[in-house]
């Protein structure tokens, strides 16, 4: 009865904290949430989340360019998601001429659309478990390699069943760390066209200097479209194809949001951590976004100066500014967060409870005894290797040294000149086809200044990070040739190589031939390139695999275990970009002492924050008007317009562009970021601190309407006033 009492008074303090933690799967909804989430406010039932049988909101959401998530919002196959996430999409459209990145960009109707020859959208027809066809043939005692080649050939089995005779594609996935699995079978579209976006200085207000934080006053949104064939199935564009008519979008609504509504988000959360032990919580905080944080804040200082410049090289930069900046800002927040909520003493808290119910019973001793001693041998040596990879794929991808991306366009070239004395001239010109493409690609947003400059500066840092044994053998020639000195191995790299311009790179492309292999592997850039890989190759690589490969079983293992020390709660599987269900309840919350943030932003604080002085605050002209003749029309509440809300849903990377919705299934928001003192969320959840940041819809529509014109769009919308 005391037990009883105490689940009541538990159950309730859980529901009073209106905080739910975790991001749970649509096809389990009946059997663990719907109650709950009924108790909260929802007015629907799980089918009209996720259903077979029925259209359901599952048919009105999307993979959107295999990073975020977008929803349909009428049935003419229009869909909204994140400025961010169209970013790139509307970035490849602009020029200094012609630039939809600063400007905004409306279709003022069909014919205007933009076409994007490589996005790509994505619907789940439907989920199943296959836990047990995926393992069957394992047993416990296998070695990880058998086990996995079995799991393998039941799942290409089971891909092949579900996709035989369809245009469907299917995957199938671990959750629990391969404790369950899942069949996702899709429906990917690929004529997808770019309808609007709003400027930056709507879209993408407050920038880097906002981003991850509230209060926000993003315009975080942009639009496009579906297209299909004739029989409303996806084909690759045409001009003739017609706009995809869905069985299902979401309503939109003008009714608006009181603190304490419930609210749900339905989308792509990308990767959580929740499971992990001290150990690693320790190894990132200490070792490795300390790293990839000096790293990044070389190439962000060395960007920010030269795009302050000249506006050719901001809207150059702008696209791998954001994607440098944003993660760099999350790992101090995450920090930060995971330091004041003690996390790691509160996982060793936890693992000294585990250890002893393990104790208490000779079977679970047996089984998981040695499991956290195991743990902790291996992060001893985890660490290196995983900071000695991140910060190698830091200097030559992402964003580190470009020029060495140009050379290493050359490889396809090569290869086939090494393998065949006479490759067939057929071949070779598809190659350079290519090539010439990602070259006029590459040189669009190349400024030749930063990348010399992050070059002397990276490799540097990348010494002084590292651990001696994985520096590539450049360093040596750096250390005799240059006296140490990389700024001036980089003067030189950059004078010598011809891959810092476009004309001589298109040049050595024209002519290559059998010779050109020589001197090609002559240059520095290439050099530089292929000896940052040999040590990727040869050590980086196998070894992070073959660690890798240890924490998953690791991780199955303590996974198993837990679910079994935690018999008595119903767990969440980490997130693993499959679609997921988090819901909670519109709320502010206390950053700091002393201070309480609000739940909602408007207009105003749009208007406080304008500072022509400073790119990330500059409101526009258009915007100001309409603020002054308070020209608010139908998405005016309290004599202002709502921007952005925060609430206490669990989200992550990969719920951008999510739906927020109402109680009665109605969009009220468009998910895009989560507030800094929470950004932890994704390794230790507190409901407390923990929002996610949604785009009001009103605000979308505001600026839809009134400040581009397009008004023409909401006619297709279903509009709840
Ligand atoms: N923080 C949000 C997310 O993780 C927004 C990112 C937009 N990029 C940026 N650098 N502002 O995607
Ligand atoms: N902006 C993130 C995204 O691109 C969402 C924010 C988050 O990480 O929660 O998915």
């Amino acid at each position: 009865m005391k037990k009883l009492l105490l689940v009541i008074i538990s159950l309730h303090l859980a529901f009073a904290s209106l905080a739910k933690e975790g991001m749970w799967i649509p096809l389990l909804l009946e059997k663990y949430n719907i109650e709950e989430m009924q108790e909260m406010g929802f007015k629907l039932t799980a089918e009209d989340i996720y259903s077979i049988n029925q259209a359901s909101m599952k048919d009105a959401v999307m993979i959107f360019n295999g990073g975020c998530t977008a929803e349909l919002i009428s049935d003419q196959g229009l869909i909204i998601t994140n400025h961010h996430c169209g970013y790139s999409a509307i970035q490849s459209h602009s020029t200094v001429e012609n630039d939809y990145l600063t400007d905004g960009f409306w279709a003022m109707s069909k014919e205007e659309e933009l076409a994007n020859p490589n996005m790509s959208v994505t619907f789940l027809k439907y989920m199943e478990d296959v836990t047990d066809s995926v393992l069957k043939g394992v047993e416990e005692t296998m070695a990880m390699k058998e086990r996995e080649e079995i799991i393998a050939g039941n799942i290409k089995k089971i891909n092949d069943q579900a996709t035989k005779d369809t245009h469907y594609t299917a995957t199938v996935k671990p959750f629990f760390h391969g404790n369950q699995y899942f069949l996702f079978v899709n429906e990917v579209f690929k004529d997808i066209r770019l309808v609007g976006a709003p400027p930056s200085a709507i879209g993408k207000f407050g920038g880097d200097t906002d981003n991850w934080m509230w209060p926000r006053h993003t315009g975080d949104f942009s639009v496009f479209r579906i297209y299909a064939d004739e029989n409303n199935e996806p084909t690759e564009f045409s001009a003739g194809n017609k706009p995809y008519k869905p069985a299902k979008h979401f309503p939109v609504s003008l009714k608006g949001i009181e603190e304490g509504d419930f609210t749900m988000v339905f989308g792509y959360p990308g990767s959580t951590y929740q499971y992990v032990p001290s150990f690693h919580l320790e190894m990132l905080t200490e070792k490795v976004y300390p790293g990839l944080i000096d790293i990044r804040t070389h190439k962000l200082n060395i960007m920010d100066k030269y795009m302050e410049q000249d506006r050719g090289v901001r809207i150059k930069y702008a696209a791998k500014n954001a994607g440098v900046s944003n993660s760099w800002k999350r790992w101090r927040g995450e920090i930060r967060g995971l330091d004041i909520l003690d996390a790691q003493q509160k996982k060793k808290d936890y693992q000294a409870d585990f250890q002893e119910w393990v104790a208490e019973d000779a079977d679970r001793e047996a089984r998981y005894g040695n499991l956290l001693d195991e743990y902790e041998e291996l992060y001893a040596t985890l660490g290196d290797v995983r900071l000695g990879r991140d910060m190698l794929l830091e200097v030559i991808f992402r964003n580190g040294i470009e020029v060495t991306n140009v050379a290493s366009m050359f490889r396809p070239l090569i290869n086939i000149y090494e393998k065949e004395e006479e490759p067939k001239a057929e071949e070779i010109k598809k190659i350079k086809v290519n090539i010439k493409k990602d070259l006029a690609n590459f040189f669009k947003d190349y400024h030749q200044p930063i990348d010399k400059e992050i070059t002397a500066d990276i490799l540097s840092l990348y010494k002084e990070n590292v651990n001696d044994e994985y520096l590539p053998a450049v360093y040596e020639k750096i250390a005799r040739k240059y006296n140490g000195d990389f700024k001036a191995y980089a003067d030189r790299l950059f004078k010598k190589t011809m891959f810092t311009d476009e004309a001589s790179a298109l040049n050595f492309l024209e002519d290559f031939s059998g010779r050109s292999v020589k001197k090609l592997k002559k240059d520095p850039a290439w050099e530089l390139f292929e000896n940052f890989i040999d040590v990727y190759s040869d050590q980086l690589y196998p070894l992070y695999q073959s660690f890798n490969q240890k924490t998953d079983s690791l991780n199955q293992i303590y996974m198993k275990a837990q679910m079994e020390f935690e018999s008595d709660k119903v767990l969440y599987p980490d997130a693993n970009f499959t679609l997921r269900v988090g819901y909670g309840k519109v709320k502010g919350y206390e950053p700091r002492d002393a201070v309480k943030y609000l739940y909602q932003t408007t207009i105003e604080g749009i208007m406080e924050k304008d500072n022509p002085d400073i790119y990330d605050y500059r409101v526009p002209e258009r915007l100001k008007e309409l603020y002054r003749t308070k020209n608010y029309g139908r998405y005016e509440e309290k004599g202002t317009v709502p921007v952005c809300f925060i609430a206490t849903n669990h989200t992550t990377g990969g719920n951008s562009g999510s739906p927020v919705v109402n109680a009665e299934g109605h969009l009220i928001g468009v998910n895009f970021d989560r507030a800094w003192e929470g950004v932890m969320s994704d390794l230790m959840f507190n409901p407390e601190q923990c929002r996610n940041i949604s785009l009001d819809i009103r605000y979308a529509l505001f600026i839809i309407d009134k400040f581009a014109g397009a008004g023409y769009l909401l006619d297709e919308m279903t509009i709840i006033e």
